[in-house]
């Protein structure tokens, strides 16, 4: 159910749960991403004069009151971005919150203080869930990207509330579905990051669902380690090299082309404008490490892009936060960013180095879809189920039938 069903809302108190946990530098916001793109369901229950009243979590304050993870300056922050007041109370649930909520007019909006100042929320503790719900009439879930999370404000409190998606949700799930679960083929997917073992659980899936599957990051130095190539003081897992060597199997085996770097960029540190070398895959001199894709590769890939209908990225291609090894990410990017602009291919983005890097590149307006998930993305990425999602679709529905 979404916004659609949530008709007559008028005088309705609305729990709407936000991902509010915006990134910070020096204790300052660093990034308001998430709330701009919160926005539009709370202006839509504001214009249909329900009483938002709003709860996230901030940070990790491990079930204790951490005064610098207030969420107050994120709600001020919110405040401007809306143009509308966003009254703030100092516990999310208890008296507090009560005598905030009491206090509201229709098309009001109030937002509490961080979830996870309560032990209860991580736990999915039920009475947390129900002490939430019991401030509300409705529930509506707009936090994708805490979706992998069970806790009270997430998953539990759909038990106690008919629950909706919020405007954010939904979009997150028709573009991600749209480009996995249903996409236009041939489909392929950019992987990039440090580590094999972090992305086993990805790469397995991605093997079976895509046509295309390119690997970059410091991961593939790993496979091209267990393929026999000397990667030099490059970093990789030795350890996981037969897994490597079981992923390109069962790619073949399921009719997904993996493509390596056939070239790259090697220096013998890892720092700005270090002295930098292109060498053949099978030239890594044994001092130097892989830091970027060279550029045969970069008119591979940009020659598979022109290729797919639909791509999913996840992972710059080098260390992009490095120059000149932000090139191979870059141009990629670009590419990407070309093909989609002329509508040839859907191009949907998530995770934070993902995100982080296609803005440095200067193209994050032209993908089809960013995801604002960080971990919810990678998850869905894995296959599994989410449980903030299972509870909306299922658990929802069997405690509130339509
Ligand atoms: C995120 O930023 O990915 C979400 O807000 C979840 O945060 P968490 O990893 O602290 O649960």
């Amino acid at each position: 159910k979404t916004l659609d069903d949530l008709v007559d809302c008028k005088g309705k108190k609305v729990l709407l749960r936000g991902d509010l946990n915006v990134p910070t530098h020096d204790g300052k916001i660093s990034d308001t991403t998430r709330l701009e793109r919160l926005a539009p369901t709370i202006q839509e229950l504001v214009k249909k004069g329900a009483k938002v009243i709003i709860c996230s979590h901030f940070a990790r304050p491990k079930g204790k009151v951490v005064p610098e993870m207030s969420l107050r300056p994120v709600g001020e922050a919110l405040a401007s971005i809306l143009k509308l007041p966003v009254a703030f109370a100092d516990n999310c649930v208890g008296p507090d919150a009560q005598k905030a909520v009491d206090a509201m007019k229709d098309g009001d909006v109030l937002l509490l203080e961080n979830t996870r100042f309560h032990a209860g929320e991580e736990k999915n503790d039920p009475t947390l869930s129900q002490d939430l719900a019991a401030l509300a009439d409705v529930y509506v879930d707009d936090a994708f990207s805490a979706a992998h999370r069970a806790h009270a404000s997430t998953e539990g409190v759909t038990r106690y509330l008919p629950s909706f998606a919020g405007r954010l949700m939904e979009t997150e799930l028709n573009a991600l579905s749209r480009a996995l679960e249903n996409p236009k083929r041939p489909v392929g997917a950019i992987v990039g990051g440090s580590k094999i073992s972090t992305k086993l659980d990805l790469l397995s899936n991605m093997i079976s669902k895509v046509d295309v599957l390119v690997i970059g990051g410091a991961m593939a130095n790993t496979f091209l380690a267990a393929q026999g190539v000397k990667v030099g003081k490059s970093l990789q897992e030795a350890e996981m090299h037969d897994t490597a060597r079981d992923i390109m199997k069962n790619a073949q085996a399921k009719g997904c082309k993996i493509l390596l770097p056939v070239d790259v960029v090697v220096a013998g540190e890892l720092k700005n404008d270090p002295v930098t070398k292109i060498v053949d895959v099978n030239a890594v001199p044994d001092d130097q490490m892989i830091l970027d894709v060279g550029p045969k590769t970069v008119e591979l890939l940009n020659k598979a892009l022109t290729e797919l209908k639909t791509l999913v990225w996840n992972g710059p291609l080098g260390a992009f936060e490095f120059t000149p090894f932000d090139k191979a990410t870059n141009a990629v990017a670009q590419e990407a960013a070309k093909l989609t602009k002329a509508g040839k291919l859907e191009s949907v983005a998530g995770g934070g180095d993902t995100v982080s890097a296609l803005k440095h590149a200067g193209v994050i307006h032209d993908i089809s879809y960013v995801s604002t998930a960080g971990g919810a993305f990678l998850e869905w990425l894995e296959g599994k189920a989410l449980p903030g999602i299972v509870a909306l679709t299922t658990l929802a529905r069997e405690s509130f039938p339509l």
